[in-house]
């Protein structure tokens, strides 16, 4: 498969700035740092499209981009990066609802197909159970993407997706993906996996 374009479209800061055609739309989130938009990079093999930072909290918009690719069941369809939460003072208002423009756009959004939910191979935190269980409660597919997969050894590794898969248990569909956007492993299953977002009919 060949991605024919990878644009950046809009900041949203409003709900109503949402783009209002309905094409399809995958959604990537996880908490600050956890490396959304590096992996953002890395799927679309375009090196500074979505702006990567050591400093946690830098994406505070919802960064939307278009991508269309030669495979005629993803032709176009949005790249949506989310303002990564557990950062700073907004654990509060994660519990209380989350932060309520994801949740607007998450749930208000005809064309959002599914949830890729990042969350550091490392380790897991209660911020991410919460995204988790409020994603389950609200019927949106979502698949857990084990991010920096390069910082681990090849024994820890097996070891921290058994874990994550633990800690998730109660999310029978969703599988555990490992992912690094500096060697890029993951990123034909990534693929297959947002392919099967895409196209599954909601
Ligand atoms: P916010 O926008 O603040 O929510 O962060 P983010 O989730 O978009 O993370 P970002 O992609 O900006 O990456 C955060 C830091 O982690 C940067 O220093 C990246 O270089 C680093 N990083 C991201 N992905 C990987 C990875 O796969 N491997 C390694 N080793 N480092 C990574
Ligand atoms: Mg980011």
């Amino acid at each position: 498969m060949k991605i024919l374009s990878a644009e950046f479209i809009k900041s949203c800061e409003r709900p109503d700035q949402f783009p209002q055609d309905r094409l399809p739309a995958v959604a990537f989130i996880g908490r600050s740092n956890v490396g959304k938009s590096s992996l953002i990079n890395s799927l679309l093999r375009r090196k500074g499209l979505a702006r990567v930072s050591r400093t946690p909290g830098k994406t505070q918009l919802i960064n939307v981009f278009l991508v269309t690719t030669d495979d005629p069941r993803i032709r176009k369809f949005y790249a949506v990066d989310l303002p990564g939460y557990g950062y700073a003072k907004v654990s509060k208002t994660v519990r209380a609802g989350w932060q309520p423009m994801i949740e607007q756009y998450l749930t208000g959004h005809d064309g959002v197909r599914g949830v890729l939910l990042l969350v550091d191979s490392r380790g897991t935190e209660h911020h991410d159970a919460d995204a988790v269980a409020w994603l389950i409660r609200s019927g949106i597919p979502v698949l857990l993407v084990a991010t920096k997969s390069d910082k681990l050894t090849r024994s820890e590794r097996a070891g921290s997706l058994a874990a994550l898969r633990d800690a998730f248990g109660i999310l029978e569909e969703a599988d555990v993906l490992a992912y690094s956007s500096v060697t890029h492993e993951g990123r034909d299953e990534l693929w297959q996996a947002i392919r099967k977002m895409v196209t599954s009919d909601e």
